[in-house]
């Protein structure tokens, strides 16, 4: 075991090397392996941290696969910059580089980070973290900031605040995976009647998120009997896949569409989507609103807050150990994802 000499605080002892999930080049699960790493040193305004649980999101998926290719523009035209996929992180601080003055060793932190969370370390710009309360533990804290933030993003773009929610009716499409589980969740809490698309096997638990309807978008189309047009105040599109003029038909006059997530094509992803969205929009009542995440501290700050009040309680469909990751990854890439998979390092 060696310290990091050079690091302006580091009392706890940190091994110089490391266990960590890490690709060489774009491509599948295979592409990603466990192998051993210097343990990073935390830079001017970082900290590092020693993971204790790290969620898996779509957004990993797309940049192991370098899909669609406009994230390459982003995150590496060849491989991708940050080796390690992993973003959403709750983690111990174990030692603090200079000018970090919001935390210090010891602390529990949770936030999204630019990657690198499935290792035992990472090190991390400390304005990405907020504190953990002992009350939520890290499981529950590393499932937040990613979907937790795109759904309250995603549910504030749509019109539906705290003020405004009570009374009013929301589609969510996609209701079953990261970001649809956390907005149906967000949306009943907030007082909104939330009906939602999802697979016929998760029909019970999104129900027990506080959807009062809930519809197999297999079996149930926009405009139909079970889905009429012009009947709810906002829909939250997160599956990408119904045509741009039958979800606009679903909303009142006011209505807003939140444009969220699905592939789209290969090279530029949903930018088709959105851009036929804005068109729409154009002279109409019933406009689409597109949700470009950005996670802050502050944001998952408020869901923390919300979790450690017991008011909001992430569906963690599954926990691997991070020796397992690639089995985690693997599973989250066949887009079946029930809630949240997180590896907890331990
Ligand atoms: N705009 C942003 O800033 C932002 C941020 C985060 C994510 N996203 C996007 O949001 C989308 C969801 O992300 P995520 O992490 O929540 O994904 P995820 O957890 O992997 O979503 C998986 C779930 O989606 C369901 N699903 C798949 N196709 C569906 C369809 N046509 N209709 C209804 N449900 C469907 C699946 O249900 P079954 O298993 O029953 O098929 C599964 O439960 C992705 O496209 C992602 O890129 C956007």
């Amino acid at each position: 075991m060696t310290t990091h000499e050079n690091d302006t605080t580091a009392v706890t002892a940190v091994p110089a090397t490391m266990t960590a999930w890490r690709q060489l080049a774009y491509g599948g699960p295979d592409a990603v392996t466990a192998t051993r790493l210097d343990v990073p040193r935390p830079g001017r305004g970082e900290v590092l941290l020693r993971v204790r649980a790290t969620a898996l999101n779509s957004g990993d998926i797309h940049v192991m696969r370098g899909e669609p290719r406009a994230v390459r523009l982003a995150f590496g035209l060849r491989r991708p910059r940050v080796a390690v996929r992993g973003m959403d992180v709750a983690g111990t601080v174990v030692s603090v580089g200079d000018e970090v003055t919001a935390f210090a060793v010891g602390d529990e932190v949770v936030g999204e980070l630019p990657g690198g969370g499935l290792a035992e370390y990472v090190a991390t710009p400390a304005a990405k973290l907020t504190a953990r309360p002992e009350s939520v533990d890290p499981v529950t804290a590393a499932a937040l900031p990613v979907a937790g933030g795109t759904a309250w993003l995603a549910l504030e773009k749509a019109g539906i605040t705290p003020d405004s929610a009570p009374g009013r009716r929301v589609l969510v499409i996609g209701a079953s995976g990261g970001v649809g589980t956390f907005t149906v969740a967000l949306a009943a809490l907030r007082g909104a009647e939330v009906w939602a698309l999802a697979g016929a096997r998760s029909r019970t638990a999104v129900e027990g998120l506080g959807a009062t309807r809930v519809l197999d978008y297999r079996e149930v189309q926009p405009g139909s009997d079970e889905l009429p047009d012009g009947t709810f105040d906002a829909v939250i599109d997160i599956a990408g896949e119904p045509p741009l003029a039958a979800l606009q038909r679903l909303v009142r006059d006011g209505g807003r569409i939140a444009l969220v997530g699905g592939e789209g094509g290969s090279i530029l992803g949903p930018m088709r989507r959105i851009l036929g969205g804005a068109l729409r929009s154009i002279g109409s009542t019933r406009r689409f609103v597109p949700v470009v995440a950005t996670t802050t501290a502050a944001l998952t700050g408020e869901l923390i807050a919300l979790a450690a009040a017991g008011d909001l309680a992430p569906l963690i469909e599954r926990t691997w150990p991070l020796s397992q990751a690639g089995d985690a990854i693997a599973h989250v890439d066949a887009g079946h994802t029930l809630g949240k998979v997180v590896v907890v390092a331990g």
